[in-house]
């Protein structure tokens, strides 16, 4: 459809050059046959005719004549005082119209040949640039296409993905309310073990705690200022304990004691344990996991997790975030992807893979807005 406007425009172009080719050359002709013919020629009809040819169009008209004097034709002249400034201004214009690069009209005078300069008619300049636009208009028309597809494809993912979540916790709200019952019979009956129940309230209270995970990410998350040391401190706490005892996890915190952050206790914990169980399984189950809090640029509190696992290879850096993007056998793919949409969408913070080295290790940088600096 471009192209074949594309090639309409062009011969509709070549077409007109050629109509005021002639025109102009029908032009020179008149004043040719004006300036040699004797003095009985009826020299107004040619006048009157060389004003015809003129009339309708905007072809811009320099002739030089022998002495060199500029004459024009539908060129605006300012109200020059002498004829000098005149000429001055008219050699300008001659040297744009020499741009245009029509091939000037030769006209024989018998002692002398003088010359015609002819530009284009703003017709002529208007239609050249036509398809230009078009393809300026199709192009902004693509663009804006694209954007809107994206966005709306981008939204059909959200709304899935924030529909399972919901869909999972509701129904594993059912069974766990009433495993939590159980529990409590079980605790009142003197056969049973209670280490067994010990346990068993354990992993009851974990499963709660992916539903209410789930739950959060399902419906817009509620933030609360919450001491990032001890929440830190807490989780790992609990972390340590379900992960190999060769793992040595080490915190420091740089940050003023007590410092806050505005964040939902659940998902910040999923994203720490997301980034902790990827060092892990680099580390093949034995390292260092070290854990660093200190004041970012910009009123940000950066939170550094770095291990010492085999790193990530320079093909998959930009891929890491990527959802289904895993070099794991059993791997899916979400962790990194779940854990940015938490700390980007949901705490307004940044997730990057700060460093890695293949072989020595990596670190992943989570960053969220400092709320004690906020007005
Ligand atoms: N600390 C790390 N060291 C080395 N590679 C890592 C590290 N963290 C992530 N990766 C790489 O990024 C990939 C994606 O991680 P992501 O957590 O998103 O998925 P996964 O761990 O493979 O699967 P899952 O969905 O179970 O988390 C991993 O498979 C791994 O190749
Ligand atoms: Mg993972």
């Amino acid at each position: 459809m471009a192209s074949f406007s594309w090639y309409f425009t062009d011969r509709l172009v070549s077409k007109l050059e050629e109509r005021e080719k002639q025109q102009i050359e029908l032009y020179a002709e008149t004043i040719r046959y004006v300036m040699t013919s004797d003095e009985n020629a009826d020299i107004n009809f040619f006048f009157e005719r060389i004003k015809k040819i003129n009339e309708n169009n905007t072809i811009p008209v320099i002739w030089k004549d022998g002495s060199g004097h500029l004459n024009s034709n539908n060129i605006e002249i300012p109200n020059f005082n002498n004829t000098e400034d005149r000429q001055k201004f008219l050699k300008g214009k001659l040297d744009e119209i020499i741009l245009e690069n029509n091939k000037p009209i030769e006209m024989d005078m018998g002692f002398q040949k003088e010359y015609i300069y002819y530009g284009n008619s703003n017709l002529l300049k208007l239609l050249r640039y036509y398809p230009l636009s078009q393809l300026v208009v199709v192009l902004i028309l693509g663009f804006l296409g694209y954007i809107f597809f994206s966005y709306s494809r981008r939204a059909e993912q959200n709304r899935v993905w924030v529909g399972l979540a919901k869909e999972t916790a509701h129904q594993l709200g059912t069974p766990l309310s009433s495993l939590t019952a159980w529990i409590e019979i079980l605790k009142e009956n003197p056969n049973v073990n209670p280490e067994i129940v010990e346990e068993l309230a354990k992993d009851v209270q974990r499963l709660d705690t992916i539903t209410t995970r789930f739950s959060n990410i399902g419906s817009t998350p509620i933030l609360k200022k919450e001491p990032l040391e001890d929440l830190i401190h807490g989780f790992i706490n609990y972390l340590k304990i379900r992960i190999s005892s060769k793992v040595t996890i080490d915190i420091q915190s740089h940050l003023p004691p007590n410092q806050q952050v505005n964040v939902n206790k659940y998902l910040f914990e999923w994203v720490i344990e997301n980034i902790c169980k990827n060092a892990v399984d680099a580390m093949s189950g034995a390292g260092l996991i070290s854990i660093r809090l200190k004041e970012g640029k910009n009123n940000t509190i950066t939170i550094d997790i770095e291990d010492t696992g085999k790193g990530i290879l320079p093909k998959n850096t930009s891929k890491v975030f990527a959802p289904g993007f895993s070099t794991k056998k059993r791997g899916w793919g979400l962790g990194l992807t779940l854990a940015k949409r938490i700390v980007e969408n949901y705490h307004l913070g940044k997730l990057q893979l700060k460093w890695t080295e293949v072989n020595k290790g990596s670190t992943f940088r989570i960053t969220l807005p400092n709320p004690t600096e906020e007005v």
